[in-house]
Formats: C-alpha cells, sequence, structure tokens
C-alpha cells in the first residue's frame, strides 16, 4: 500500500494553527496592551553592553500564544537581552491564568527587567547557559516543561538539559532560518542523538502569518515531543 505522506511543512502548519486558534479571542482582546508593553523593552537597548537583535512581533505573538497554549509551571531560557521573549512567555501564561516560573540568563548582558506580569522571572544576568543549568541544578529544581533557546547552546549544555527538562518539554528556538544558530542549535541536539524523540515544527509561513494580521517574519521553530502529538476523533 502506498503511505499517506505528511510533509514537516503540512505538519507545522496544522500546528501552529492550533496553538494560534486555542485563545484566540482573549489574546486578541489583549493584543493592544502585549505590543505597548513590547515597545517599551526597547528604552532597555540603551543600557545594553551588546546591542544585539530582539524577537520580531510575530514571533513574540508565536511564544505568547505558545505559552498561553502549553501553560509551563517552570520555563528556561537562554538569551535574555531587552525581555521581548521572557516577557512574550511570562504574559502568555498570565493571560491563561497559569503562573510560571522562567529562568533566563545571558551571557553578554545585564539588563535589569521590570516586567508588568504576575509570573516569576528570574535573570542570570552576564551568566553563560552552561553556568545558569548548572546553578539551578545545585537549587535542586528540575522539572522544567518548556525552553526558549535565543542564544548558542553549548556542547555542556545538553547533559543538564536533560536532567532539568521533563520528558515532554517543549522547546521554541529563535533564528531557525538558514544557517542562523536556531539550525546550529537543533542540529547538536541531532549530533546528541536526542532528536527523535521530536518534531521540528518549522516557523509559521507568511501567507499564514498574514491571516492573522501580522506582516513580519517569525523564525520561532518548536521541537514538540512526538508524544504530545494526538489524533481526536472531533
Ligand atoms: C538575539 S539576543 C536575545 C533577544 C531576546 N530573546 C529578546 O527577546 O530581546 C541573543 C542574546 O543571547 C545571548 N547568548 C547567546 N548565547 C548564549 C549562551 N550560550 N548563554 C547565555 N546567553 C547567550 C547573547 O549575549 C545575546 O544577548
Amino acid at each position: 500500500m502506498v503511505p499517506v505522506y505528511l510533509s514537516y511543512k503540512i505538519m507545522s502548519e496544522v500546528i501552529w494553527k492550533k496553538i494560534f486558534e486555542k485563545s484566540l479571542h482573549e489574546l486578541y482582546g489583549n493584543r493592544d496592551n502585549f505590543f505597548n508593553e513590547l515597545k517599551k523593552l526597547d528604552a532597555l537597548r540603551s543600557g545594553a553592553e551588546y546591542n544585539t537583535g530582539s524577537i520580531t512581533t510575530s514571533s513574540a505573538w508565536c511564544l505568547l500564544s505558545a505559552s498561553n497554549y502549553f501553560m509551563p509551571k517552570k520555563v528556561l531560557e537562554v538569551g535574555t537581552f531587552i525581555g521581548k521573549s521572557t516577557y512574550a512567555i511570562a504574559h502568555g501564561s498570565d493571560l491563561a491564568l497559569s503562573k510560571t516560573s522562567i529562568h533566563t540568563c545571558d551571557l553578554s548582558n545585564d539588563i535589569k527587567l521590570d516586567l508588568p506580569v504576575s509570573s516569576e522571572v528570574i535573570c542570570y544576568p552576564k551568566t553563560s547557559s552552561t553556568d545558569m543549568f548548572r546553578a539551578i541544578q545545585n537549587q535542586g529544581l528540575k522539572d522544567f516543561e518548556m525552553m526558549h533557546v535565543d542564544g548558542r547552546l553549548q556542547a555542556d549544555d545538553f547533559p543538564l538539559i536533560e536532567k532539568l527538562l521533563t520528558d515532554d518539554a517543549v522547546i521554541l528556538l529563535d533564528d531557525f532560518e538558514g544557517i542562523e544558530k536556531g539550525v546550529a542549535n537543533v542540529f547538536n541536539f541531532g549530533a546528541q542523538k536526542k532528536l527523535n524523540k521530536y518534531l521540528i515544527v518549522y516557523p509559521p509561513e507568511t501567507d499564514f502569518l498574514n491571516k492573522y494580521g501580522f506582516h513580519d517574519c517569525s523564525t520561532t521553530s518548536i521541537l514538540l515531543p512526538k508524544q504530545l502529538l494526538q489524533l481526536t476523533a472531533q
């Protein structure tokens, strides 16, 4: 028999649609407030030692929707910078009435975040991912259900990540295009033979984003544990 072939491209669109549409009305109702707060964070650039890129509007919406959908209790983040991604994840959880706790590090910057969220944000300024993961492990913390990577993971990170994440943790990666760091991070997951448990969800396409009123691009991809994919009757 001929199998039914589903491309990663088709699967990715379906998965983003489910994630975007779970609480769309509620998220849209808060949209202006969300983007106003996000814009205010640009002012923090003036205090940056390493003034680099932040996430796009579409990527912020992807992170907001993903944390609102998955409702993780604990999140790891690599690459705080001016905190746009941290804010998107925290606010998405707040809107789901599911307070989260986000541990976020940045190797090059020491920017103080004062985010208008009820979720907890624990910053590790001037700290590498490896050092943050070690510090978290030394505090006896584990069972993180989500990780956002907007930095370059190091070889020493992988054994620590394995200990800190739950088996069904969702991993979001920025800059998943070309030969950028998101792709490098996925390759490194592959090199650690950890990729076979995940489905790679590609960043949403521009046409898809346009339908929701977004006109820039997103490079946010997801490593979605295959066990989180379920077929339903309806
Ligand atoms: C693109 S910026 C992050 C933007 C941020 N997510 C935002 O929304 O504003 C990437 C940051 O990650 C940091 N970084 C890169 N690799 C890192 C690592 N392995 N550990 C800690 N920080 C890292 C860099 O210093 C840089 O400030």
